[in-house]
């Protein structure tokens, strides 16, 4: 009697060519039927019916199975993926869409988003970069706000094109101790990106993986606005990532970012906590002014049981330094919305899952993993690079 579990083991050498994975560990054996005179039929649930790789996978389950002992013939039957199996593939996939190894360094990544623009993203994401910083963390920013890139600016960057090394990886600029990469150093001043779609997902994947971020303790992912095509690829290409929401008080705002934490939440990814900002403002003579109300950031954090991670108020130097290209943590920690930023920091670094020290062994691994293409591939299919 020929054993399933044997079978099984065979066709753990069946690849799939364009997830780098065995069919075994991607759940594709949909079943495994042995017959008293040696016939075996294998079903692979393929992805879509017209699958261009039916036939590789028509040879490569045949051809493995047939070496286990008392095989006769191998029938190999096909059927398609259900929409749960597929958003559960997806899922196992999430972090293998990038290559094994790429971000392998990385131990936190903060993904800042909100439903909006001009709440504030960036310039909590470049300060919070630098607050970190000044704890003593390694820090990488991808300024994924391909539309809207503002972190350059933020970080006294112009439009200088990052270095590429001999091993074809481009190199993040560094600024104020912090590792930079944005679409803005690759396009002219001003210039409209008007990527859409794939390109847009060519992009943000070269981002993660053709950058040499190196070891870092967080990599902070400044989003664009909304819940759109780089919010949902970010989450699946980062499944590990978590999510920080940043609100402004008002009851419109809270409206929207709660529509971030809806997509966050359809795409499994974590929500760290909201940030609520321009929480108030306070004139030189001590007056206290809750110019965009009060309390959204609370009522969102609560409704969706996750920790306000705190309150940055309206300040003119925050708001000044940004512009001056010099993030306000530095250059005056003693601002009240700098303090904020400080005690954000800190929070995070209390509630982080992991520390470079730390990493899960298999991480290591990954990283330790010999290149199955037999070394680096060119990159800049997308990015205008040198
Ligand atoms: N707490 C704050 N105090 C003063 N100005 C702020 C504050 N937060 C953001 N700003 C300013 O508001 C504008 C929008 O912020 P930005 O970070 O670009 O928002 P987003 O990335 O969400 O679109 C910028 O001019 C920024 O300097
Ligand atoms: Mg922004």
């Amino acid at each position: 009697m020929i054993d399933n579990n044997e079978i099984r083991t065979a066709l753990e050498a069946v690849i799939d060519p364009e997830l780098h994975r065995s069919i075994v560990e991607l759940d594709m054996v949909r079943s495994i039927d042995a017959g008293a005179n040696g016939v075996v039929d294998v079903t692979v649930s393929l992805t879509t019916p017209g699958c261009p790789i039916k036939g590789h996978f028509q040879s490569a389950v045949a051809e493995a199975v047939s070496g286990v002992g008392g095989v006769t013939h191998v029938n190999v039957y096909f059927d398609v993926l259900d929409d749960a199996q597929k958003a559960a593939l997806q899922q196992k996939l999430g972090r293998a869409s990038l290559p094994a190894g790429a971000l392998a360094q990385v131990a936190n990544v903060l993904c800042i988003g909100s439903g909006k623009g001009g709440v504030g993203k960036s310039t909590l994401t470049a300060n919070l970069a630098a607050a970190l910083m000044g704890e003593g963390k390694r820090v990488g920013v991808l300024d994924a706000d391909v539309w809207g890139y503002s972190i350059p600016r933020m970080y006294g960057l112009g439009s200088t094109r990052p270095p590429v090394s001999p091993q074809r990886k481009i190199i993040p600029l560094v600024a104020h101790g912090v590792k930079v990469m944005s679409i803005g150093f690759f396009v002219e001043e001003d210039a409209a990106v008007v990527w859409r779609g794939p390109m847009l997902h060519k992009a943000l994947t070269q981002f993660l993986q053709d950058v040499e971020w190196g070891a870092l303790d967080y990599l902070l992912v400044d989003l664009p606005p909304g819940t759109g095509d780089v919010s949902m690829t970010l989450a699946q290409l980062l499944p590990q990532a978590q999510f920080l929401i940043v609100t402004t008080p008002q009851q419109t705002a809270q409206k929207v970012a709660r529509r971030a934490a809806q997509m966050a939440h359809k795409v499994s990814l974590e929500i760290g906590g909201v940030i609520e900002n321009m929480s108030s403002f306070t004139t030189p003579s001590g007056e206290r002014f809750a110019i965009f109300g009060e309390g959204g950031g609370g009522e969102l954090a609560e409704e969706l049981d996750v920790p306000l991670l705190g309150r940055v108020p309206l300040t003119m130097p925050l708001r000044a330094q940004s512009d001056d290209g010099v993030p306000l943590v530095i250059e005056d920690p003693d601002d009240p919305a700098a303090q904020a930023i400080h005690q954000i920091a800190r929070g995070l670094i209390a509630m982080s899952p992991a520390q470079l020290a730390e990493l899960p062994l298999v991480e290591a691994a990954a990283a330790a993993a010999p290149d199955p293409t037999g070394g680096p591939k060119p990159v800049g299919m997308s990015l205008p690079m040198a």
